[in-house]
């Protein structure tokens, strides 16, 4: 099984989208079996809650359905998880500090490291902007999560069904 985790601030906007776009590519290519999928917020904020409306109805549009639970990122997950992407830096630095000893550092990565047309940069944060905004991050997220599943395709030799 790989464990793969999403991560950002308030876990309703950015990695549940990343979490179900990902989860769409699996099924698409008959590899869900293969992966355990979550996402989860460094903040307390938004605990319990379902993803935000604006960026459930712009993942509709998109073909995408979101369903989850937001919780917060916890010390336990560096243990769960085997690939944990921040949706940008300061979300990085957070799980970093956690990782007191630095056992874990192999395991984490920004999202944008995948992107292939602006590698390294963060995923713009939605939640105070305009409709606009959702849409351009769903295109960085969706470009970003179709590399990573190429490079995890590569990295683990996975051979697709062709469900689909
Ligand atoms: P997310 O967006 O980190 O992509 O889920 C945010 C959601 C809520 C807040 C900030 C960012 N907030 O400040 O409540």
């Amino acid at each position: 099984m790989i464990n793969v985790l999403f991560v950002c601030l308030g876990n309703i906007c950015r990695s549940p989208l990343a979490e179900g776009i990902f989860s769409h590519k699996i099924k698409e290519r008959g590899i869900e079996n293969l992966f355990n999928v979550d996402s989860c917020g460094t903040s307390q904020y938004h605990i319990g809650e379902q993803p935000d409306p604006r960026t459930v109805a712009n993942a509709k549009e998109n073909g995408i359905i979101l369903d989850h639970e937001a919780r917060q990122f916890s010390k336990v997950d560096f243990k769960a998880f085997d690939y944990i992407l921040a949706m940008d830096k300061a979300n990085y630095d957070v799980i970093e500090r956690h990782d007191q000893n630095q056992h874990y550092t192999d395991k984490f990565y920004l999202m944008r490291d995948f992107d292939p047309d602006f590698k390294g940069e963060d995923v713009p944060d939605p939640y105070f902007g305009g409709e606009a905004g959702f849409q351009h991050v769903f295109e960085i997220v969706d470009r970003s999560v179709d590399s990573f599943l190429e490079f995890l395709i590569k990295e683990h030799d996975i051979k697709e069904s062709g469900a689909n």
